[in-house]
């Protein structure tokens, strides 16, 4: 797809792997519609913010009206990155933690995805990617509850591609392994380090993801740290 003079969605935007999105889709020429909690410290003319909670449907379908009303419904780019994780063991996991893991990391996709897909029906063409995570393919000890909802994220996205590929709307699912973000600022035990990949480099994979042919589709797309420890 052609990213110059494009609408798009992302989803968590004030820092991380969402805002070095943001910022490579505005050097692409992309106009670009953050939504997000916070907001984050980057202005352009191309850039704009819209408060929303991905966790809330209700929130989602504001953002999604003032999106229109100041920019467009015409939206052929969605970013699903909004996401975090808690860790901890299984037994000692609190239902909260747990319930509001699955509502924002699986339940704001759906909420956002089906605002913005019937736009992409009609004009016969659309990118969604979804940020799932290394830990939608695999178990993790002390991280069950962000596991399944990565897990989900990816049979969700199969799905949907699945049934959106014929209108010309592509779903692709990213799996990044650990990436040097905020993300580990309330996870015990780990913090972000040089060893990691770089938010910046994500960001790159899922802007070229977006600009390949009509009919070139990358389903899945695993990445990792090569040298995860460092050089030995
Ligand atoms: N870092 C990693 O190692 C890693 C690896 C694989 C996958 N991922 C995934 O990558 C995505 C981005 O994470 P990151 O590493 O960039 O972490 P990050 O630096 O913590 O950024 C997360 C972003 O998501 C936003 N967010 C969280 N909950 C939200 C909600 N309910 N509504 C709207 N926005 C919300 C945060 O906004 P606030 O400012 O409001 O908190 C923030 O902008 C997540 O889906 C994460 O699961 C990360």
């Amino acid at each position: 797809m052609e990213i110059n003079n494009q609408i798009a969605v992302v989803t968590g935007v004030s820092k991380g792997i969402g805002l070095e999105v943001v910022k490579l889709l505005i050097e692409k020429g992309a106009v670009v519609a953050g939504w997000g909690r916070n907001a984050p410290d980057f202005q352009h003319d191309n850039f704009h913010f819209f408060s929303c909670d991905v966790s809330d449907e209700d929130s989602v379908e504001d953002a999604f009206q003032q999106t229109k009303s100041k920019l467009s419904s015409d939206i052929r780019i969605l970013i699903n990155n909004a996401g975090y994780g808690v860790a901890g063991k299984f037994e000692e996991m609190s239902s909260k933690d747990w319930k509001s893991m699955f509502d924002t990391n699986v339940h704001g996709i759906f909420y956002v995805s089906k605002r913005l897909v019937p736009a992409m029906k009609v004009a016969d063409e659309g990118h969604i990617i979804n940020i799932a995570s290394i830990a939608g393919l695999n178990g993790v000890a002390n991280f069950a509850g962000y596991v399944g909802t990565k897990h989900a994220v990816r049979g969700i996205s199969h799905s949907m591609y699945m049934e959106l590929r014929d209108f010309g709307i592509k779903v692709s699912t990213i799996y990044p392994g650990s990436t040097q973000t905020n993300f580990f600022d309330e996870i015990e035990g780990t913090i972000a380090n040089e060893n990691m990949m770089r938010p910046q480099d994500v960001a790159l994979t899922i802007v070229q993801t977006l600009e390949t042919h009509p009919n070139y589709f990358v389903a899945d797309i695993e990445c990792r740290p090569l040298r995860p420890k460092g050089k030995k």
